[in-house]
């Protein structure tokens, strides 16, 4: 089974190709993110333009190398897969328009993909295989959950964030310290080079064992920041940047790495000791960090095989490997000619 995935749902234009849901054969990703950063944060019409402007060389790009290396064509593959939500409407209809177009065109059965969902599946590009029941961390921009599958497509959602996602808050923090976005890898590179005892932040108490917040951790850090440069909580937060020194940003970032990064570990491991599941995954461009992937190792009794972390940021592959599992599951393919958007999707 070959199918073709395409991700599309925010800054990122990703295209891939995936046999049997195991076997990355081709993978592109080009990104917007770039252009993002002189504004701090994505700005959905430039991120929607910028999906039209890769969507077909990508696309392009990706078949050819296909075709080329195989000495196959547009025959070899056997459906199309594509992210429907949640997102960005413009990113989103951009790709799904791609992929419609080409289902009818090429004659594929296109399958409408889940992009939370994905990013689980992006664990399952790999010889040794998940297993259920699977316990999912997904971690990233606009979502914090833990999600108990017992099979494919069957899965509960544990518990998930009340406020804002784990990503958010590192961007929140990054733009507090006047370090780049994404804040994720510029507030884990300071990170590294700060002393993680410095200050201590409160975790949440929350009513929900496995829900999740990080608004109240986002605020500290500011309160933190200005207390350091001996300001009360009326600063402007855009003053912050030039006014802390590089020791000040290295120590905030690692005091609040340490402090995301315990949170979301302590409720894995309680949701671990509570299901007992086989095996354990993180999902989600913050899956990327290293600290997540150290402090869950040791503290997990079993083994956990992380994806590596270009399979963890939004991409194509992770799409076409949940597209394979439908397909060869023989779930129904959807209409191409009425394949809508959904924004909102949740899992
Ligand atoms: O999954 P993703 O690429 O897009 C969404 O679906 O949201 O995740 C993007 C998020 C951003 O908030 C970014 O700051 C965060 O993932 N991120 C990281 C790291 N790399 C990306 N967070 C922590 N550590 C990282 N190394
Ligand atoms: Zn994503």
């Amino acid at each position: 089974m070959i199918i073709l995935g395409i991700e599309s749902s925010c800054d990122e234009t990703g295209v891939a190709i995936v046999e049997d849901g195991s076997k990355l054969l081709e993978n592109k990703v080009a990104s917007s993110m770039s252009v993002h950063s002189e504004y701090g944060g994505v700005i959905p019409e430039i991120a929607a333009r910028a999906q039209l402007e890769y969507i077909i060389p990508v696309i392009s790009e990706v078949v050819d190398k296909f075709s080329r290396e195989n000495l196959v064509g547009w025959d070899a593959i056997d459906g199309i897969a594509v992210t429907y939500g949640a997102g960005l409407s413009g990113s989103l209809l951009i790709g799904t328009l791609a992929a419609r177009t080409l289902a009818i065109t090429k004659n594929k059965p296109l399958y409408s993909i889940n992009h939370v969902e994905g990013h689980v599946y992006a664990n399952f590009l790999n010889e040794k295989q998940p297993e259920f029941p699977l316990l999912s961390l997904i971690v990233s921009g606009g979502h914090t959950q833990l999600v108990l599958f017992t099979n494919h497509f069957e899965y509960r959602v544990l518990g998930q964030t009340v406020d804002d996602a784990i990503g958010e808050a590192f961007d929140k923090v990054a733009k507090i310290l006047g370090l780049p976005y994404p804040g994720g890898p510029s507030v884990s590179m300071a990170a590294k080079l700060g002393n993680d005892n410095k200050f201590n932040f409160p975790k949440p108490r929350l009513d929900h064992k496995y829900n999740f917040s990080y608004s109240g951790l986002k605020t500290s850090v500011l309160r933190r920041a200005q207390s350091e440069v001996g300001a009360d909580y009326q600063l402007s937060s855009t003053l912050l940047p030039e006014m802390l020194n590089e020791e000040q940003k290295n120590d905030i970032a690692a005091c609040f790495e340490k402090t995301a990064v315990s949170i979301v570990v302590e409720k894995t491991i309680e949701a671990f000791n509570e299901y007992t599941p086989k095996s354990v995954v993180i999902a989600g461009g913050v899956a990327a960090n290293m600290r997540l992937r150290n402090d869950l190792a040791q503290s997990l009794p079993i083994n956990i095989d992380y994806a590596p972390p270009y399979l963890c940021t939004d991409n194509g592959a992770m799409i076409a490997t949940l597209g394979c599992y439908k397909a060869m599951a023989g779930i129904p393919p959807v209409d191409p000619k009425n394949l809508a958007i959904e924004p909102n999707l949740k899992m």
